[in-house]
Order: C-alpha cells, then structure tokens, then sequence
C-alpha cells in the first residue's frame, strides 16, 4: 500500500485508549468518542484522528472526504481463538467436548491433507471474518502443515495481521492426523518461512494435552524457550470429561495447567482456551505468568462446557479474551461472542457492560496478544484495521436505537441485537476488505 495516499472517513468514532472499568460509565480518559469525527489515513496506517470541525480545516483542497455520517467506526474485531479448518462444521448437533471430536472435528480436518481444500477453506474463512468486522485472529490449522501455508499465503495475500499454528498431535487422534516427530520440524519449517514475515505471526499448538505426548509437548517449549516473539495457543480446562482424561494421563502432575507449566508452554505470549474448570491457585498462576485465558461464550453454551467465571478472573488478575472457538462456537461475530458473554455472565451474577464488552474485543484482546503497539485502536500511528458499523442496518435496530439516548445504550443495543448486517465495511491494512452492499 502506498504510504503516501490519504484516505479521510467522515463517521462517528469510539476507540478505547485503555480499560474503561466496570461501571456503569467508563472511566474518564479511557474512552476516544467523537460524534462527528475524522479518520484520516495514510496509506496503511492512521494519520490522524478527531473531530471533523477541529480537522477539517488541515485538509488539502482538493480531498474527497468518504462521507459515513450516521455510520460508527471501530477498531477492527480481534478473535483469540479460533479454528480455521472447523468452518465447515459449525452447528454440528451434539453432546459434548471428547464426542463432538471424535464424531466430527477429527474427519473434518483429515480433509486438509488436501491443499486446495485447504485454499479454499481458507479464503471462505477470511472471507466470514471480514464479513462479521474481524480483522486479527488467533487460529488453528490442522496437523498438516499445507493447511497453514495456505492459510498465511490467503492472509498475506490481504495484507492482514494474523497469528496462526500447526496443530500438533502425536497420540489419542486418527493415525491420519498424528504428526509424531515430524510435527516439530514442520513447526519449525513454518515459522521460519512465515513468522514475522509481513503482519504474519507463528503461534506454537499443541492442540490440548490428551492428544500430545510429554515428549511433543517439552519440545514445543523448547521452540518457545529459543525465540521468545513466538505465541502459544492450546486448550485448558473446558469440560469435566476432559478433566478426568487429563488427570488420568498425567497422574505425576499436580492439576491440568501444571502439565503446561512443566513443559514450558505458559509465558506472556500463551493463549489458553476455555479455562472454565480453573481454582484461584491456577488463575494466580496464570496471572503471575502473564498467560491469558479466551473466554468462547457461544461455544461454551453450544457444548454445554460451563460458565467462564469473569469475576474470579478479575479478582485474581487472570487476563481473559473473548473469542468465536468456531467450530464449536456459533457465531463467527463479534456482536454474537459479546451477547454470548453477556448471557453466561448473567446466568453466573455478573453482567457485562457495552464498554468492557467492546473494550475486550478490540484494545483489550491485541493488549492480551502483546498486539497493542499495532492494532487494537484507533490512534496515530497504528495500522488501519477497523470497522464501519451501521447502527441502521435492520428495522428492528432503528426503532430500537430510537430509545437510546447515550452511547453506552446504543453500544449495549448492539451488542445484543447486531449481527453481520451490522458490518457496512470492514478495513485492514488501510484498505476496504469488504462492503456489505456490494
Ligand atoms: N479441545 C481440543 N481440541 C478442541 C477443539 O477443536 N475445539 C474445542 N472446543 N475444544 C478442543
Ligand atoms: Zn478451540
């Protein structure tokens, strides 16, 4: 993208410079809002931003201001967690966790041995994710690794800042999806091809601790250990029956999250999903790590996994981040994952606000990510991935939004009642990756 070229967006702004708090208003100073406001854009990054009326006057004569009066711009929606190669098989009815595995995840990805399987379901999945105003995601591939070279080649191809693995499995699955020695090599194959390669980043995966040996998993520290910009996702403590397996297999391990800890894969750069079944010793582990924990709301109801509990998260300064788990999840949208997390919060007494909702999903979730220097807000100098809301795209919205009368409400509103009509556009890398309308 020529960094020369200016782009000035005429829309309603609201970006969060930091954690807005609990209450019911944000904090003062933790909330940018500008009601009529200017996004000015050079190249793939953000100039400017501010009011029209204190802007307006700095723009060159002859400048084409987009004009998306009565629109809302936000940062670009950042997903934690989430599996590329389970597109296909969202909404899967049935029971639980270790079933739903064995019954339709593991045939599913067998089919990535394949590589314009692969191409294809990639594009299909960048394709959604933009279209539900996701610009960052977290994602696993298979165990091939052709799945992730044709997941990072569709992602470089946009220009957009993606972390993505090579699940890594060498016991407890199909013979066709176990990597055994070679998964570690291959990992490293990929991280030497495609980490920091343009906005691309390798996350190690390890896909949970029953499908990987002691052996797999001491060697995917060491990758750690040897260059401290890699990330780590893998799953945590998602469902009783996974609990049992796991005590069942590490008997010398003192709980779950120790199996992790002894092999070196728990550091500021780890992302462990789910994280339901935890005591306040792992949360105050995983705090003291720097290590956080992605809360997948709509998946946790889809498998009937249980309630994450954002209090005791809280209180033991555990950080966590919201996420789509799609396959498992239902609703590849942000809106969806937040009226999600506002439901299990009530059912457990803790209600989420539109302001930690929508703080989380975009500088809360890249600050999780160590992405906070890059994406995340909307602010001078940072890449110009970011959403245009239409707060007017259903009748149902509008007569809604006719009731509201602060921004917190019309947030709130959003959260529960948006969906991807919601998604006008959705830029990343300073350009328009997708319009609804077209
Ligand atoms: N635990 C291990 N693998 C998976 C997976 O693919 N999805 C979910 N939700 N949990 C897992
Ligand atoms: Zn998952």
């Amino acid at each position: 993208m020529n960094s020369s070229i200016d782009t000035f967006i005429r829309a309603e702004i609201v970006s969060f410079t930091r954690d807005p708090g609990d209450a019911d208003l944000p904090q003062p100073g933790s909330l940018a809002h500008y009601s009529d406001g200017l996004l000015w854009l050079k190249g793939s990054r953000i100039h400017t931003v501010g009011h029209y009326s204190d802007l307006s006057h700095q723009l060159p004569s002859d400048s084409h201001v987009i004009d998306y009066r009565g629109k809302l711009i936000m940062p670009g929606f950042i997903d934690t967690h989430v599996h590329y190669v389970q597109l296909d098989i969202m909404a899967s009815y049935g029971r639980q966790l270790l079933d739903w595995l064995n019954d339709y995840t593991f045939p599913e990805e067998c089919r990535f041995a394949n590589h314009a399987h692969a191409e294809a379901l990639s594009n299909a999945f960048l394709d959604e994710m933009l279209r539900s105003g996701t610009t960052t995601a977290q994602v696993f591939g298979s165990s091939h690794p052709g799945s992730v070279d044709a997941f990072f080649t569709a992602c470089q191809k946009r220009q957009l800042r993606m972390l993505v693995g090579k699940v890594l499995m060498d016991r407890n699955a199909p013979d066709a999806l176990m990597d055994g020695i070679s998964g570690i090599a291959d990992s490293e194959r990929l991280i030497e091809d495609w980490h920091g390669n343009d906005r691309l980043g390798y996350s190690v995966t390890p896909r949970f601790a029953p499908t990987s040996t002691k052996i797999q998993m001491d060697a995917a520290g060491a990758l750690l250990r040897n260059d401290s910009t890699l990330w780590l996702q893998t799953h945590l403590a998602e469902n009783s029956g996974e609990l049992d397996w796991v005590a069942e297999l590490f008997p010398g391990s003192q709980d779950y999250l120790a199996v992790y800890e002894e092999a070196g894969l728990v550091g500021p750069r780890s992302t462990f999903a789910h994280g339901i079944y935890l005591d306040n010793g792992m949360r105050r582990r995983l705090a003291d790590r720097g290590a956080n924990i992605a809360f997948c709301p709509s998946s946790n109801l889809f498998l009937g996994s249980g309630l994450f509990d954002r209090e005791a998260a809280k209180q033991t300064g555990m950080a966590f981040t919201y996420a789509s788990d799609i396959g498992a999840g239902t609703d590849l949208s942000g809106f969806g994952t937040l009226k999600a997390a506002y439901q299990v919060g009530q059912l457990g007494g803790q209600p989420l606000t539109a302001w930690q909702g929508f703080y989380g999903l975009t500088h809360g979730n890249a600050k999780a990510l160590s992405l906070d220097s890059h994406i995340g807000q909307l602010a001078p100098t940072y890449e110009a991935d970011f959403v245009v809301i239409d707060p007017n795209s259903t009748a149902l919205l509008t007569r809604r939004a006719k009731h509201c009368t602060t921004l917190g409400e019309r947030l709130f509103a959003l959260m529960m009642l948006a969906d991807d009509r919601a998604i006008y556009e959705t830029w990343a890398g300073g350009i328009c990756q997708h319009r609804r309308d077209l």
